[in-house]
């Protein structure tokens, strides 16, 4: 039996307890055929990979991103303030100047740098409160281009406001038209409570004309009165999408009393609906107007997790106006969720792994494991488990798409030279100890 790929020696599903056997997973045309333990599968893979105790995951997903903004930091100038509204009125000027091409360059090299780190699927909104739509245009171009490399799904994403911005309800249905997969929002963003409304009940209502999902930014304010998540959750299951609804940011959770936020859960899981914790931005964005106590402004992650809501992480921004830093790493974006959500207990770390794995597959209706049968997408990384994940944000030695290498990184092997000649090879791994 010969195969196209072998990648040997790799840990599937080590646990916090146990490193997990090591395995052999075995791909042909573009799909697993065999996953076995390491040493059953005789040599007769064309390529053959030798993993060497990694860990082997599917790849990330990355669910929330503004591809059409990456990349554009400082131009025309620097957010000074670091603040929301002047990202916004960045951006506003930087807007006026895209081009298609100046949005391809940029999106495509913050592909790459997403896709050389782990990630196989990336949900990009695209801001459509442009007549021209040339961002949107630009994106539909590079999600055919690089399929090779990535799936790219859309979503039309009124950055402006719908009822608060001319033509936005024409704009958001030429969106789709266009070809965008899912329908975004920004309810809180409109000028009243009852249009926000409005505009989540728009929504929903092109939901069903297009049949598309929906994948909204929610309550992304620390007012403690930005309530329309609620509205969401309940048009859901009136209208039967459980598990089609994606609701972002929903940092206004994080301001929300108890006794709301206890009801608000309890109707987020009856609903199905997904919540996308954005750290990175939201940390520096949130708590703004506050002096001391400081605001974290983070959706509640750990309270939506426990309860069996579906939870996920996005990286949001990569150098742009409302965020200067980012280089596409999801393991960089969960990292700043653990802390900033405190989810540093041993359980809590290596379910959080799953918030840019199975759970932003599931998200997605993408495969959120790795199986026989299954397509041959995976990363083998360099590490052992996902708490290491995690804490060393180690490089992906291979990623493979379709059962092709798309993106490998070769192991990093620092050292330390001593002044008395002792060269000293440094792994960030605790030595095996033993008392001295
Ligand atoms: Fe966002």
């Amino acid at each position: 039996m010969t195969y196209e790929l072998i990648v040997r020696s790799v840990r599937l599903s080590p646990t916090q307890d146990r490193p997990g056997p090591l395995m052999d997973v075995a791909i042909d045309g573009g799909v697993i055929t065999a996953i076995r333990p390491a040493g059953e599968l005789a040599a007769g893979g064309a390529t053959e990979l030798s993993g060497e105790g990694r860990l082997c995951s599917i790849p990330f997903v990355d669910p929330h991103v503004h591809l059409d903004a990456v990349l554009t930091v400082g131009d025309p100038h620097h957010n000074e303030s670091g603040t929301l509204i002047e990202g916004i009125q960045t951006w506003a000027e930087r807007k006026k100047t895209l081009t298609l091409e100046d949005v391809k360059r940029r999106a495509r090299e913050a592909i790459f740098w997403e896709v050389a780190q782990g990630t196989g699927l990336i949900r990009s909104h695209v801001d459509v409160c442009d007549p021209t739509l040339v961002a949107l245009r630009a994106l539909l171009e590079l999600r055919d281009e690089l399929a090779d490399v990535v799936e790219l799904r859309l979503i039309a994403f009124p950055q402006d406001g719908v009822l608060c911005f001319p033509d936005g309800e024409a704009l958001m249905r030429e969106a789709m038209r266009l070809g965008c997969d899912l329908i975004g929002g920004i309810p809180h963003y409109e000028w009243t409570r009852e249009d926000g409304i409005a505009e989540v009940q728009f929504l929903f209502d092109l939901a069903r004309e297009t049949g598309a999902g929906i994948d909204l930014h929610c309550d992304e304010t620390d007012d403690e009165q930005s309530r329309f998540l609620e509205h969401v959750a309940a048009r859901t299951m009136r209208d039967g999408m459980q598990g089609r609804v994606v609701a972002g940011h929903t940092t206004a959770m994080g301001s929300y009393n108890d006794a709301y936020s206890f009801k608000l859960l309890q109707i987020l899981r009856r609903a199905g609906v997904t919540i996308v914790a954005n750290p990175l931005d939201n940390i520096v964005l949130q708590g703004r107007f506050d002096t001391y106590p400081k605001r974290r402004g983070m959706t509640r992650v750990k309270e939506l997790d426990r309860i069996g809501v579906n939870v996920v992480c996005g990286h949001d921004s990569i150098m742009d106006p409302w965020y200067p830093l980012g280089r596409g790493s999801m393991l960089d974006a969960l990292s700043m969720l653990v802390h900033v959500a405190q989810m540093t207990g041993r359980p809590e770390l290596f379910s959080a792994f799953s918030m840019i794995t199975g759970n932003a597959a599931r998200a997605s209706d993408a495969p959120a494991d790795l199986r026989e049968g299954g397509p041959a997408n995976l990363v083998v990384l360099d590490c052992e488990d996902e708490a290491e994940a995690i804490r060393l944000r180690p490089s992906c030695r291979w990623v493979v798409r379709r059962g092709r290498v798309v993106a490998e990184t070769p192991s990093l092997a620092p050292v330390v030279r001593r002044g008395s000649g002792e060269t000293v090879p440094v792994t960030f791994t605790r030595s095996p100890g033993g008392a001295d």
